[in-house]
This record gives C-alpha cells, structure tokens and sequence, in this order.
C-alpha cells in the first residue's frame, strides 16, 4: 500500500485536485463514456511508465493518447491544432484524405472513436511502446473533459484494471482493483456505453481504414459516412501474432479475462437447445452461473440448474447487453457460490453487438467464435 485511495465525486475541487497530481507527474483514475481509465501526462515519460507499472502492463502494449475537446473548436481544424500540440505528426494536417478524418472527428468525438495516426514530437516513446504511431480520443465523458481542461495537456490513459482483467465501469471497480497504487479515483457515476472505444488505424495513400478493435461505433457507418471501405478487426490468430511482438500490437487475447472458467456459446440462448452446449468434463457437476444477453428461458434453468443467473437485458438490447456486460462479468467472478460461468452471445447485428461478442470472446476459456 503505497496511498490511501479516496474516490471523489467530479466536484470542481475534485476536478482541481486531479489536475494538480496529474501536473506532479501522478497517475489519477478517472472515467470516460466507455470504461474508467489510469490517467497520466502523456508528455512526461516518468508518469506514464507509472501507469504500466500500477496496471502491471508489459511495455509493449501502446496507450491511447485523450485530448481535449477544444481542439475541434480550433479555426485551424482539429487535426492542425493536435499536430501543433505535438500529438499527431505535423503531414497528417496536410494529407490527401485529411478531410475525411475531419468528417470522422466532426461526427464522432468527443465520443468512443480512437484515430490510430502518426504520432507527434511531444509524445515519448513509452506512450506507443515505440511505435511509430499514436492513437488519439476525445473522450465524452464531462469531468474529463473539465480535467483535460485544467491540465493543458493530454492524458495518456488505458481502461484502469490490472492487465488482463476486466475492465471498470464504475468508481468502486476501479478502488477495488488498483486501490493503495493511487491517490484518487473521480467517481462520473456508471460508464453509458460500457465497452471500451472503437480503434481505427488510418494512411493516407493509398487510403485505408482498418478497424483494430470493435466498439460502439460501427464499421458500416464509418464506411457510410467516408465513402472508404473498412478492413474489419483482425481475427484472434492475428492477435496471437501480435502478442509475439512481430506485427503492429492491436489487442490481446487474454484481455478481459474473469478469474473463473467463463464457457462461450456461439449463438444467443434463445437460438439454442440446451443439448448444444458442450459442457467441459472438468465443469460438468460444479456450480454454475449464467450470463444471458436476453432472457433465460425454462429449458436452461432446468437443465442447469444455475446458482445465479443475470440477464443483461429483456429485449436484449445492445446498449443495455453493453452497459452492464464487465459489471455483471465481476458479480459472477466474485460470487463465492459460483464455480464457473456460462454465458451466450448477442446476435452481431450492430457495432456494440459486435463488440460484446468480442470481448466475451476474449475472456473466454473455449473461444467459439475464432
Ligand atoms: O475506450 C477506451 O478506449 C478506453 C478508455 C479509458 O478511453 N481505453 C482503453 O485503453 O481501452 P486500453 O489501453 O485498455 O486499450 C487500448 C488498446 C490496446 O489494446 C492497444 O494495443 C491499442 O489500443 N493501441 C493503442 N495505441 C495503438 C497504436 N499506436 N497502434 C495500435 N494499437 C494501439
Ligand atoms: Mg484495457
């Protein structure tokens, strides 16, 4: 225990005081629209190699960079003003295609959409674990926004769980997790869209749009709105080359893991017989909870006879599947009565659903849907 956590409130002496440890070269936890995040001053190297250190993160996994909404007021353009900062490479204000970033960055932010771009001068090295590119949010959430405002400078932030684990939607997830590593916590209350942002990988020319990680915001819209085709999210065997060290580092997958077995159906369980669900021998007869995106129908209660069962939403809705997907995931996870956990999948029929499937898939011990 190196502090005593105090989560607060986003007063305004809250917000003050997280601007000031933030100036100090400190880590302050912090949320967003999507998770909470670890926040550090992305131009000082010594408070960002805290946050691999307090998350237990292997340096080779690079953070995103949060800056603040007043780069889009800029008459410049946003990315004029980021270049300016030293975020973003000054050529990105002068590509070819710069104005369908600008389309992206007018329709999407602040909101849950990170830009993968050629990083600045004032970004160190640690941020992008050496790469050569940088990925940048707005985020949406007000009381970053207030600190962001107070600092000056952008945050560089990853969601704030131990590496691997799932990550926070609330104040509390956060205490729970990294409490005694930090000294505040801001409390914005539960996270709206509770899974973490869509990334994006953007070059200029030939111009391409690759998706690194699925979110909220989905990559039929983003194709609408530029005209551009969209490289989908890379499958899982692409991020086990990843985890290697020998591509680009996108995602992870082990991220998002539950400490319990957590067994993955390929489709919703109303599309589903009970039967269709391979049981392991090793779980068979344990205690089991179930996570439903929908409602549980009688053919599971009875055939598993479940401890505990959440259901993430009547209608299985995807904002509502989303919001309460990692809060649910924890319940079970430290339910002393629970052994292992079923859960079943959304239909992919948005980008939140698309989402949802994929970090299920990740925390995953059978990973059905590869
Ligand atoms: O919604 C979010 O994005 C949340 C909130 C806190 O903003 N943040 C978040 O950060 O999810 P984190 O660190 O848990 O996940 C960031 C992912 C990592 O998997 C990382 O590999 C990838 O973004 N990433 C960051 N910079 C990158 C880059 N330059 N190239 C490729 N991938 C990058
Ligand atoms: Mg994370």
């Amino acid at each position: 225990m190196r502090f005593t956590t105090r989560i607060h409130l986003a007063t305004s002496d809250a917000i003050q005081e997280a601007a000031q440890l933030l100036k100090a070269g400190e880590v302050v936890g912090l949320p967003t629209e999507t998770v909470y995040g670890l926040a550090a001053n992305a131009h000082n190297a010594n408070a960002v190699k805290e946050i691999f250190n307090v998350k237990q993160r292997p340096a080779f996994d690079p953070l995103i960079v949060h800056v603040s909404d007043q780069h889009l007021q800029s008459p410049a353009g946003p990315l004029a003003s980021l270049s300016l900062e030293g975020t973003i490479a000054p050529q990105v204000a002068t590509w070819k295609n710069r104005a369908k970033i600008e389309l992206l960055i007018a329709r999407y932010w602040p909101g849950p959409l990170t830009l993968v771009l050629p990083k600045g001068l004032s970004i160190p090295d640690v941020v992008t674990s050496g790469q050569p590119t940088v990925g940048i949010r707005c985020p949406a959430h007000l009381a970053f926004q207030q600190v962001l405002a107070a600092t000056k400078f952008p945050l560089a932030a990853p969601s704030a769980n131990l590496f691997g684990r799932i990550s926070p939607t609330r104040a509390q997830h956060v205490y729970r997790e990294l409490g005694g590593q930090i000294q505040l916590i801001i409390d914005g209350g539960p996270c709206t869209v509770g899974v973490e942002s869509t990334i994006i990988q953007i070059i200029d020319e030939p111009f391409t749009v690759k998706i690194l990680r699925p979110g909220k915001i989905a990559a039929d819209e983003i194709e609408r709105l530029i005209g551009t085709p969209v490289t989908p999210t890379p499958g899982i065997a692409q991020t086990q080359i990843q985890k290697q060290g020998a591509v680009a580092p996108g995602m992870l997958d082990e991220h998002y893991a539950p400490t319990k077995p957590l067994i993955l159906t390929l489709r919703p369980f109303s599309q589903m017989v009970p039967s269709m669900v391979a049981v392991p021998n090793e779980l068979k007869g344990k205690k089991v909870g179930i996570l439903s995106t929908g409602p549980l129908l009688d053919s599971f209660w009875n055939t598993f006879n479940p401890v505990k069962v959440i259901e993430l939403s009547h209608q299985a809705v995807p904002q509502e599947i989303a919001q309460r997907l990692f809060l649910s995931l924890r319940e079970l996870d430290e339910d002393q009565t629970v052994d292992w956990i079923l859960a079943d999948v959304p239909e992919p029929t948005s980008g939140l659903g698309l989402a949802i499937r994929d970090r299920l898939n990740r925390a995953s011990r059978n990973k059905p849907l590869d």
